[in-house]
């Protein structure tokens, strides 16, 4: 019998478990590292390693025995600079080493946008406020943004409106850095999309569009996404230049890329950063197949692999999106829609926790569902809540 190839899965909570399933679907021996909490994954696996994701060294050790032919992931930035780590010590498929710096560090990230020409707000990197007002904090323009500069989740995040609530701000975003770092950025209007693209060989492939709803100002924690995005065929046009220009910016060669950017009233588009992963939020792994019929999941292990993507359409929708419950009005309204439009539900997923609870950040909102039509507008409307 021909010896099955292996691919090592880097984390195994419920995000990872669509590349665990498509792994093993696919034929794949499965090697899993993650930490034993939370692991969903582990039942799922053919080999199972109960460590932490960030042990990069660790895991490095036991791919040498296991030798595998491609290292994936689909969650996060941090199992993203594992997978990087590993591909590159092992000579498998995948982005160069400094991708894991420039599509993680969000001031390196903004120097490398610069260097390549790409519209830039003005942003300094400190580690305490006393080092932001030596580089010049004090003249930037009202409003700006300090955020943690390697973080993801909207954790740490605060839009300054008044100067008086920078000093906090930083010592927010500093604690909540892995490096002990923030950066404040200039404030960018306008509304906001991601970008959802798969590489091969440094040639990039935009799938999808994606727009995205936030709370706004203090903290832009996502409380909904939909696609298509809504955009013209022109401007959709300007965006993918626009993106793989960043890519490239950025030495994204290989695999899922997410660029979540604004466009201006007057069309200008500002990009707010590029991850070198598939979008979480059910983005890449629920959206985009609903609404593309791309096995965006099976591309991700074809890259890895390091073949073409398979760009073959499966049936699909025309409109799909994932709204947040932030609160209890929103359970209430996801309730009656179960009611009204059980067909259009893809799927749902309620925490079980204090609805009272004011989400802080990405982590800590009580659910979602994820709703499929194809009605364009009616499906923005059940997303939007705004009327149906
Ligand atoms: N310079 C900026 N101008 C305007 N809005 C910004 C800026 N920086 C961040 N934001 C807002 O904050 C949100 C989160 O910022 P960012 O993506 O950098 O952080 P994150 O923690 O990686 O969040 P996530 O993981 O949710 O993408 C953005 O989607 C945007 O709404
Ligand atoms: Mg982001």
């Amino acid at each position: 019998m021909e010896k099955k190839q292996r691919v090592v899965i880097i984390g195994a909570n419920e995000f990872q478990l669509p590349l665990i399933r498509k792994a093993s679907e696919r034929g794949f021996e499965t090697h899993v590292f993650a930490w034993e909490k939370g692991a969903v994954g582990k039942e799922e696996a053919d080999y199972f390693y109960p460590v932490s994701i960030t042990e990069k060294e660790t895991i490095l050790e036991y791919c040498r025995r296991i030798k595998p032919e491609a290292a994936a992931t689909i969650g996060s930035d941090l199992a993203e600079v594992t997978v990087n780590y590993l591909t590159n010590h092992l000579g498998l498929p995948g982005n160069p080493p400094e991708t894991a710096v420039f599509a993680v560090n969000k001031y390196i990230m903004r120097k490398k946008l610069r260097e390549a020409g790409l519209y830039t707000p003005r942003f300094i990197e400190a580690g305490s406020f006393a080092e932001a007002e030596e580089k010049g904090l004090g003249s930037f323009p009202l409003p700006f943004i300090i955020k943690p500069v390697d973080r993801s989740g909207s954790r740490g995040i605060n839009r300054i409106d008044d100067y008086g609530q920078a000093e906090a701000a930083f010592r927010e975003a500093c604690g909540h850095s892995f490096e002990k770092k923030a950066i404040a950025e200039e404030y960018m209007e306008g509304a906001e999309y991601s970008c959802e693209g798969i590489s091969s060989e440094g040639r990039h492939y935009l799938l999808q569009v994606t727009k995205k709803y936030t709370t706004g100002s203090p903290h832009f924690i996502e409380t909904a996404h939909i696609e298509p995005c809504g955009l013209s065929g022109e401007m959709l046009e300007k965006v993918r230049e626009t993106v793989f220009r960043v890519l490239d910016a950025l030495h994204i060669r290989n695999g899922a890329s997410h660029t979540e950017l604004r466009i201006s009233g007057d069309g200008e588009i500002r990009l707010i950063e590029t991850g070198a992963r598939m979008g979480g939020d059910c983005i890449g792994s629920d959206l985009v197949p609903l609404t593309t019929g791309y096995d965006y999941v099976g591309m991700v292990l074809d890259t890895a692999f390091g073949r073409m993507p398979d760009f073959t359409v499966s049936p699909h929708r025309a409109a799909a999106g994932i709204r947040f419950i932030m609160n209890r009005r929103d359970l209430e309204y996801f309730e009656s829609l179960q009611k009204k439009a059980p067909e259009a539900i893809v799927r749902s997923f309620i925490e079980e926790r204090d609805l009272s609870a004011v989400p802080g950040d990405s982590g800590s909102r009580h659910g979602f569902f994820l709703i499929a039509g194809d009605d364009t507008e009616e499906v923005r409307r059940m997303i939007e809540n705004s009327g149906i």
